[in-house]
């Protein structure tokens, strides 16, 4: 039979190292200080740092083999999110620190139907795309970087926004759910996802 005063020391040990350890990851992540991470407006000049990212998102599953950044600037599929990036609409936000170094970028464009990308919906609706340079993943870029794009996107009338993402990235479903974005449909083990800007409109196709 335990001696029950050791069953609770023991449970209490065990919450207050829990707790330490939490503190001390908060401890970690506050070294990437988020708080102190500011948000600008992208520019023609960030191409090269939105190719960047654009290389991270096709590559997001450690799991698998990456694909040469290469290739993916290079295939029409995946270049087409950036290709002569600076036509009206093309609009960027970029996060990044203190040091003003870029943490992460979030972006959409409008596409032709006679060229959709892989969330296309229509063409009033720009298709979002975006990534956060890895070693400040997890601790806040992502949802400042959607937030900031929104804004952008109501300022310029925009009534909805849609994106793909395979189905296995979890972190980013969850990012984009958490932001109110809803599976509109699913194509080739991917969602197409769709954010509603204009107020009291409903998701949907
Ligand atoms: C997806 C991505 C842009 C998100 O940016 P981020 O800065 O890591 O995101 P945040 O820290 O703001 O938020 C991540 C959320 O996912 C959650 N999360 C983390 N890992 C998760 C997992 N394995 N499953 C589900 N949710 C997860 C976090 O708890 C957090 O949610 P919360 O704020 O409700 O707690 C970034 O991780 C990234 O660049 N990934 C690789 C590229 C990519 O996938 N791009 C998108 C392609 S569509």
């Amino acid at each position: 039979m335990p001696n029950e005063a050791l069953v609770k020391v023991g449970a209490e040990t065990l919450g207050s190292l829990a707790d330490l350890d939490l503190v001390a990851r908060r401890e970690d992540q506050r070294r990437d200080n988020p708080s102190i991470m500011r948000i600008r407006r992208g520019t023609p000049s960030d191409i090269a740092f939105l190719a960047q990212m654009l290389v991270e998102a096709v590559n997001w599953d450690p799991q698998r083999q990456p694909l040469p950044g290469e290739e993916i600037l290079e295939r029409r599929e995946t270049a087409h999110y950036l290709v002569g990036w600076g036509r009206a609409g093309d609009t960027a936000v970029i996060a990044e620190d203190d040091g003003g170094a870029p943490m992460g970028a979030a972006w959409f464009r409008f596409f032709p139907a006679t060229e959709p990308a892989y969330g296309f919906i229509d063409e009033t609706i720009p298709e979002l795309a975006m990534g956060v340079v890895a070693r400040f993943r997890g601790v806040g870029v992502g949802g400042r970087l959607l937030e900031a794009l929104e804004v952008e996107a109501k300022c310029l009338g925009v009534g909805a926004l849609s994106l793909s993402v395979e189905r296995g990235n979890a972190r980013a479903v969850h990012l984009y759910r958490r932001h109110g974005f809803e599976v509109v449909c699913d194509a080739g083990g991917s969602h197409v996802m769709r954010l509603n800007l204009s107020p009291g409109a409903a998701n949907g196709r």
